[in-house]
């Protein structure tokens, strides 16, 4: 593991006070929520179905991807340049002009929400289910941050100058929202765009990249580019004509990113060891169904999953939660997103490393109440585990694997179980699942993670709703949440206006 990096983020995070109106108002602007495909409706099943069909053949080749293969340094030069030198045309834009076209991505999006989804799915082993939020999410994003972007100079004493470059490194757990909402907020800015897709989501980020070109995002101000990560990537990242860096992805990556370039402007989302505490007092069938979806969705692969669940008092001692649960987890269905069954996907790639540990090693005191089975020969399909006689310190409680394994811990009362949450090095996100007023308001008081869910999931936040963002080493640099006021803030910088303008 790494040293700790100097900013990250160290503190709940604070939206900005001119925003505060905003936080609980219907505001910015117009403003609603997109909503997910409805399975009621017989049209979208049929095109689901026609979707699943076409997964196994879905061509992810090279040649449909329009993106800059960045193969020296004179061609990363060659692209910051030329970048740059579009950035202030779009700058100039009035901010309703700009947020016209991020209107129009959003559409564009809903549009192609069905190819997104094919994508996904083929290239990433992502089912519809999961799939289907994701773009609901890009579609906010697309909407929430063009009327964002109408506040930003509105505000009196200061005026906000974008940056000229962001570079965009999203990750490939969620290959379409967050390559998405990174590049559209830097975008509703005015600041031109570099998107470096994950190399195992290079077709998602082109379909992503194709839909805001065809919005109205002219080519020069958002450049696709593929990079060989082991060698070109230091030279992008630290690149004097870079001015800022919006990463998602491991805190050892923000690490990395900051090795090469210690003075980085970088805005980072990074990892997270998430736990759900359930009280005797909780709904147990509730609760049994969101640790269930939060720890096994997407097979466990995102940095807001439940990966630990912590039982209080008498839901610890009885036997009633824990058989529950272990009845869920082992009645998902594992198989490819091809499959109209398929509840639990793939992993990423074949079990390795931190991974492969998580799902086959025990420490001392542990045991499989579920033991994950490989069933393939890949070593890409996973039943879900779930481990019980968990030790505060021990690996599992503080490792990061994501993939689809859950620890159960236990303790004697609610400030137990926040001390075992708070444990870890991270604070992404955290759940309760509690009927009682008062264990809710202490545990909101106390823990440690930026996304605090009570009686709910702790995936799938919601733009506007749920701003997402974490602090301690879940987030590095400014710490703003995506999806929330305040966001686009931190992307520029603030010059005072001189008194007399
Ligand atoms: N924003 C994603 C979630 O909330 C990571 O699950």
């Amino acid at each position: 593991s790494v040293a700790a990096l100097d900013d990250e983020v160290p503190t709940r995070h604070r939206v900005p006070d001119r925003y505060a109106a905003l936080e609980h108002a219907p505001g910015p602007g117009r403003f609603v929520n997109t909503p997910d495909t409805d399975p009621a409706v017989a049209e979208n099943r049929a095109r689901a179905r026609a979707v699943l069909a076409r997964v196994p053949s879905c061509d992810l080749g090279q040649d449909l991807i329009d993106a800059a293969h960045l193969r020296t340094s004179d061609e990363v030069d060659a692209t910051v340049a030329r970048t740059r030198a579009a950035a202030p045309a779009w700058a100039a834009l009035p901010a309703d002009e700009r947020a016209a076209v991020l209107h129009r991505a959003g559409e564009v999006l809903e549009e192609r929400r069905f190819e997104l989804l094919e994508v996904m799915a083929a290239e990433t082993g992502k089912t519809l289910d999961q799939g289907d939020p994701e773009v609901s999410e890009a579609v906010d994003f697309a909407h929430y941050y063009a009327e964002l972007a109408r506040e930003l100079p509105g505000v009196d004493g200061a005026r906000f100058e974008p940056a000229t470059l962001t570079l965009v490194t999203p990750p490939w757990n969620f290959p379409v929202a967050i390559p998405a909402g990174s590049t559209l907020a830097a975008l509703a800015t005015g600041s031109a765009v570099v998107l470096k897709p994950a190399g195992q989501a290079q077709r998602c980020g082109a379909v992503l990249a194709q839909a805001l070109w065809d919005a109205g995002v002219p080519r020069d101000v958002l450049a696709l580019v593929q990079v060989e990560e082991s060698t070109l990537g230091r030279t992008l990242v630290a690149h004097p004509g870079v001015d800022r860096v919006i990463l998602t992805g491991a805190y050892d990556t923000a690490a990395l990113f900051r090795s090469f370039r210690p003075d980085l402007p970088l805005l980072a989302e990074t990892s997270g060891k998430n736990a759900i505490v359930v009280t005797p007092s909780a709904d147990l069938d509730l609760a049994v169904k969101d640790v269930v979806a939060s720890a096994f969705g997407h097979a466990g692969q995102k940095c807001s999953a439940a990966s630990l669940v912590v039982l209080v008092g008498s839901v610890a001692t009885s036997r009633r939660f824990r058989d529950q649960l272990l009845d869920a987890a082992s009645s998902l269905v594992v198989a490819y997103p091809h499959d109209p069954r398929a509840q639990v996907g793939p992993v990423i790639e074949p079990a390795a490393g931190k991974l492969l540990a998580g799902l086959t090693e025990l420490d001392p005191g542990e045991s499989w109440a579920l033991r994950p089975r490989r069933l393939d020969d890949e070593g890409r399909l996973w039943t879900p585990g779930v481990r019980v006689g968990v030790r505060r310190g021990a690996r599992s409680h503080l490792t990061e694997y994501f993939g689809p394994v859950l620890s159960v811990m236990t303790a004697t009362d609610l400030a137990e179980a926040v001390a075992i949450t708070d444990d870890v090095d991270y604070g992404l996100t955290a759940g309760l699942h509690s009927l009682d007023p008062q264990e809710i308001a202490a545990w909101l008081g106390a823990v440690q993670a930026g996304n605090l869910y009570v009686n709910r999931g702790t995936t799938g936040a919601i733009v506007r709703r749920q701003p997402f963002g974490g602090w301690k080493r879940s987030a590095v640099g400014p710490g703003a949440k995506a999806g929330g006021p305040g966001y686009l803030d931190v992307l520029g910088t603030w010059h005072p206006r001189p008194a007399r303008e």
